[in-house]
């Protein structure tokens, strides 16, 4: 009996749907890389609205569907507040640069450590996953709320929650791999770290979470192989800092774009800014004003123990200018440069202190 028979005699085929297409006669042709999300940007598909009234989750350039739900209600509906231009190339990268925290990081180079180096690497690790956790929670909550009209900006959050996610994990492991463990909560996530999550915006979270405290983590990270003891850690934080440096990616072009397509943002935008400098300025400024708990396991780490704790603080304090520099270079970049010119901001005054200093 045919697939049709067992239909029932009298079953008709539809084939209603056959007429309801996209455009038709589509070629996406593979690039360098593969088939990418760039390459299937192909006519009408290609084609990304301002404004999108799609409330019912129908994929981008599909044929609508009359009588449907309201499926996702989604609040970020106007492109500026969530677009970058490059989201389909570091999506790509993304995808192409996944590691395993499993395999990856030669565990097996890790011995055995002083106490006192043991106990601040295991503080440090506490302290990352709390932070690690924020930032894909953060990202997380925003994937639902976006049209998939904006899908490319919404896949490359979706990739950020999965590299956050290894974040969260490869430190948890390095503070089980070598006879410590976990250690006090810092309470990191009540402070800064908690109020990027009460983000009313997508572009308020983003100057939070991507642009000022993932790049000050990526400065830690970058800065890595001062604070390891073996190759396992120093693969840990190199492979870290290159998924976080595509996370800070993604701040940076996206307030490219929103400068450029909708300076009526502009002032509200400066105000994240004076907002995520005052906190770097509070902790930068001044580093032995940060909680103990933050500021000793670095110096210790960068120092090399307890006893050069003086030599470490050292390092400390230029891994704290070297943040504010790089947070200054990123606002550069993302066309908000203006404010370290006009007054505004008070980066460049702290700046030449420490210069002087
Ligand atoms: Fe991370
Ligand atoms: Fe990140």
């Amino acid at each position: 009996m045919s697939e049709a028979e067992k239909l029932g005699p009298d079953y008709e085929l539809d084939l209603g749907w056959m007429d309801q297409t996209g455009p038709w006669d589509t070629r996406a042709e593979e690039g360098r890389n593969g088939l990418t999300l760039a390459d299937i940007q192909v006519g009408e598909y290609g084609r990304v609205p301002d404004e999108s009234d799609n409330q019912t989750g129908r994929p981008r350039g599909s044929a609508p569907r009359s009588g449907s739900y309201r499926i996702g209600n989604y609040a970020v509906r106007t492109k500026s507040e969530i677009w970058l231009d490059n989201a389909s190339f570091l999506y790509e990268e993304a995808l192409q640069r996944q590691w395993s925290s499993a395999t990856d990081v030669p565990w097996h180079t890790i011995e055995p450590l002083p106490d006192d180096i043991e106990q601040a690497q295991c503080q440090m690790a506490t302290f990352l996953t709390e932070v690690e956790f924020v930032a894909g929670d953060v990202p997380a909550r925003w994937v639902s709320q976006t049209t998939p009209d904006f899908f490319e900006a919404r896949q490359l959050l979706t990739a950020q929650v999965m590299d956050e996610s290894r974040h969260m994990d490869v430190f948890r492991k390095r503070a089980m791999a070598n006879g410590g463990g976990l250690m006090a909560a810092t309470g990191a996530t009540s402070g800064f770290v908690g109020s990027i999550d009460l983000s009313r915006d997508f572009t308020e979270m983003s100057a939070r979470l991507h642009i000022s405290g993932e790049g000050a983590v990526l400065t830690i990270f970058r800065m890595g192989e001062l604070m390891a003891y073996n190759d396992a850690e120093k693969a840990m934080y190199r492979l870290c800092a290159q998924d976080e440096a595509r996370h800070v990616a993604y701040g940076v072009m996206h307030m490219r774009y929103m400068a450029e397509t909708a300076p009526e943002r502009h002032e509200e935008i400066n105000c994240y800014f004076d907002e995520a400098e005052a906190g770097i300025l509070s902790g930068s400024a001044n580093p032995a004003g940060q909680a103990p708990i933050l500021s000793e396991p670095l110096a210790i780490l960068l120092g090399g123990g307890i006893a050069k704790f003086d030599e470490g603080f050292k390092k400390l304090v230029a891994l704290r200018r070297r943040q504010i520099q790089e947070y200054k270079k990123r606002v550069v970049s993302a066309g908000f440069g203006a404010r370290f010119e006009n007054g505004r901001s008070r980066i460049n005054e702290i700046l030449e202190q420490a210069a002087a200093a």
